[in-house]
This record gives C-alpha cells, sequence and structure tokens, in this order.
C-alpha cells in the first residue's frame, strides 16, 4: 500500500481553538482521521506529522526525496515566506500537492502569494478538512498515472 506523507507547518496543532471563525472547531487529531479514512477509501497509508519547526518539516521534506514518497503539504505560514522549504521541495522525487484550510487568497494579502506553489503539482484551498480529502485523491489519481 503506497505512503503519502501528511505534512503541516506552523500552529496547526492548534486547530480547534485557533481561530475558530476561519479552522473551524475540529482539532488535527480529527483532521489526522479524516485523512486515514479517505486514504483507506482510496488504497493509501498516511504518515500525518504536524510541527512548529522550520528545519523539521524541511528534514521530512528530505525524507520524502530520499523514500520517493508523495506529499500532501500545508506550508500554514511558511507558505508565504520560506524560501528555504521551497527549495527543499524543489529536489521532490514524487507527487506534492499543497493544501490549505482557509482560501489564502480571499484573506490578507500577505497571504496571496504561494512560494511554495510553482514547485508543487496542484494547490487546493478553502475547503477545509475537504482540501486534505481532495488532494489524497489527486495524489492516487497521479500514482495511477503510467510512469511518463
Ligand atoms: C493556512 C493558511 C495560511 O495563510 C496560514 O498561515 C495558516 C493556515 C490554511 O490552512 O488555511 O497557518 O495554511
Amino acid at each position: 500500500m503506497p505512503t503519502v506523507l501528511v505534512l503541516n507547518g506552523p500552529n496547526l496543532a492548534r486547530l480547534g481553538s485557533r481561530e475558530p471563525d476561519v479552522y473551524g472547531t475540529a482539532t488535527l487529531d480529527d483532521l489526522r482521521t479524516a485523512c486515514e479514512a479517505t486514504a483507506g477509501e482510496l488504497g493509501l497509508s498516511v504518515d500525518f506529522r504536524q510541527t512548529d519547526d522550520e528545519s523539521q518539516l524541511i528534514a521530512w521534506v528530505h525524507e520524502a526525496a530520499d523514500q520517493r514518497l508523495p506529499m500532501v503539504l500545508n506550508p500554514a505560514a511558511f507558505t508565504h515566506y520560506s524560501y528555504a522549504l521551497r527549495d527543499a521541495l524543489a529536489m521532490r522525487t514524487a507527487a506534492l500537492v499543497e493544501v490549505h484550510l482557509s482560501n489564502p487568497a480571499a484573506r490578507e494579502a500577505f497571504r496571496h502569494n504561494s512560494v511554495v506553489a510553482g514547485v508543487a503539482d496542484g494547490t487546493i484551498a478553502g475547503f477545509g478538512f475537504g482540501s486534505y480529502r481532495l488532494a489524497l485523491r489527486a495524489i492516487a489519481e497521479l500514482l495511477a498515472l503510467p510512469p511518463p
């Protein structure tokens, strides 16, 4: 069963209490459960992780590159300014879908740019947990494509 790394950046461990008007009241554990359920339906296994630490996130991206693991990534605020994360993702060796719970394009101007989007296969934003479910479906479809 193929494994997908589902990586979450800073402040996402606070889901449930963090700005519930923007992010809802469900927790990161609820998100993990939702991802595991969708992955199960798709015949995938998820390795679900969260960190507030940029160097840890980059180490996980390197691990994904070395092991040819596809990724679903919510870079959180790193989305908007971490060139180090972007450079790490540029070394990826498997599919990458960027996700956001909210729709950054409909929020403050500083959220409108993603330095990650240009090195991802695609971005899904604005659907809450649905963004992750759709991203896992996109990964399953990319995995089913014949190799180039
Ligand atoms: C976010 C959007 C980012 O702008 C923000 O910094 C986050 C969460 C989202 O999932 O909507 O931390 O990535």
